[in-house]
């Protein structure tokens, strides 16, 4: 029995090795894979084509190298009743929380500004405002969004988090559901996006959500392209309603050459990297949760695919 493995090419040999190391006896096929699919128990893969899973009968997890799986959940050929295992792992973890620092100092500390005075050769000082009067808000309370607003409040920023169901967070203002989203927003100078993409998020950075939020707030978009309505974005930018933003995600990736967003000067943008599965502890994460099963214990993560995360 054997698990298959679907995943960039650069990293392929980093991740062989480090599922080795975390189980040398499990043996790891590259895809594709044209052997007899019946070896396959378990599937690690991002990205697999539609369908393709289908031929693994005897597949019993099918494991999402990312945290998202929107890459899954919008396969309707996808093996029914395998459980999908969405990526939990200290260093995806570690790199979103990173990248949501990054994003939230860049725009509090006017980093857009001075890089347009820089250009010009202007020396001209901005003044600078206490992080406890900035309001930050992290859509999304989950595995990445708790963790990244836990850290950017002990930087000693107000922060708010918004999910689907209640939460409570202790430093963390929270707020939930629709009836929730107005008021998150419009105490967020700095909203950053940690969503899944889901039925329910498509779209949901649009007009009327730039429109609620303080005039001039900053956006760090980190979750995925679908939740941007990019038109309304350019013209919030454009009208000021959207001060800056950080753009890590794309409706279509890479980003098309005539796509507005690479000159914007409003707008620093970066390619899907906000932050990257780590092989080595990721693997081990994985191994652990196959182990659990062979022990008869539940799965770890397995999402709800109706739901879509
Ligand atoms: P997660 O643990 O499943 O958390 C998702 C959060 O979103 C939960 O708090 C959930 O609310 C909330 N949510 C879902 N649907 C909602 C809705 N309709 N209204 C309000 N809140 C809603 O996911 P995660 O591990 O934190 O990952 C989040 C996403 O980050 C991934 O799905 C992926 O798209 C993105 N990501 C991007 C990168 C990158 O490099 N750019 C890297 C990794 C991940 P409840 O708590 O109430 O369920
Ligand atoms: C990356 O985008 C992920 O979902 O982990």
């Amino acid at each position: 029995m054997a698990l298959l493995l679907k995943t960039d090419i650069e990293r392929g040999d980093a991740w062989q090795r480090a599922l080795h190391a975390a189980d040398p006896d499990m043996t790891v096929h590259d895809w594709p894979y044209d052997g007899d699919p019946a070896e396959i128990e378990f599937a690690l893969v991002w990205g697999p084509p539609r369908g393709a899973l289908r031929r693994f009968a005897d597949l019993k997890a099918i494991f999402s190298i990312g945290a998202g799986i929107d890459h899954l959940a919008s396969d309707p050929e996808l093996p029914d009743g395998v459980p999908v295992v969405r990526m939990v792992e200290p260093g995806l973890t570690a790199g979103m929380t990173e990248f949501v620092i990054l994003g939230v100092l860049t725009h509090h500390r006017f980093m857009l500004d001075y890089a347009a005075q820089q250009r010009t050769r202007i020396w001209r000082e901005i003044p600078q405002i206490a992080a406890a009067r900035r309001r930050v808000g992290i859509m999304g309370l989950g595995v990445l969004g708790s963790e990244a607003a836990d850290k950017v409040a002990a930087l000693g920023f107000a922060v708010a988090g918004w999910s689907r169901s209640p939460k409570e967070r202790p430093g963390i203002s929270t707020f939930h559901g629709e009836a929730g989203l107005e008021p998150f927003l419009a105490r967020s100078d700095i909203l950053v996006c940690l969503l899944p993409l889901t039925v329910e998020t498509e779209g949901i950075l649009n007009a009327r959500t730039f429109a609620a939020l303080p005039r001039g707030a900053a956006l760090v978009s980190t979750g995925r392209g679908g939740h941007v309505v990019e038109a309304d974005l350019l013209a919030a930018l454009d009208s000021g309603q959207i001060g800056g933003a950080t753009l890590d995600v794309f409706r279509e990736e890479p980003l098309p050459p005539e796509s507005p967003f690479w000159a914007h000067p409003r707008v620093i943008l970066t390619p899907h990297v906000a932050s990257m599965t780590i092989p080595d502890s990721a693997a081990e994460a994985v191994v652990a949760n196959i182990r659990r099963l062979r022990a008869g214990q539940p799965l770890h993560h397995v999402v709800d695919l109706r739901r879509g995360y």
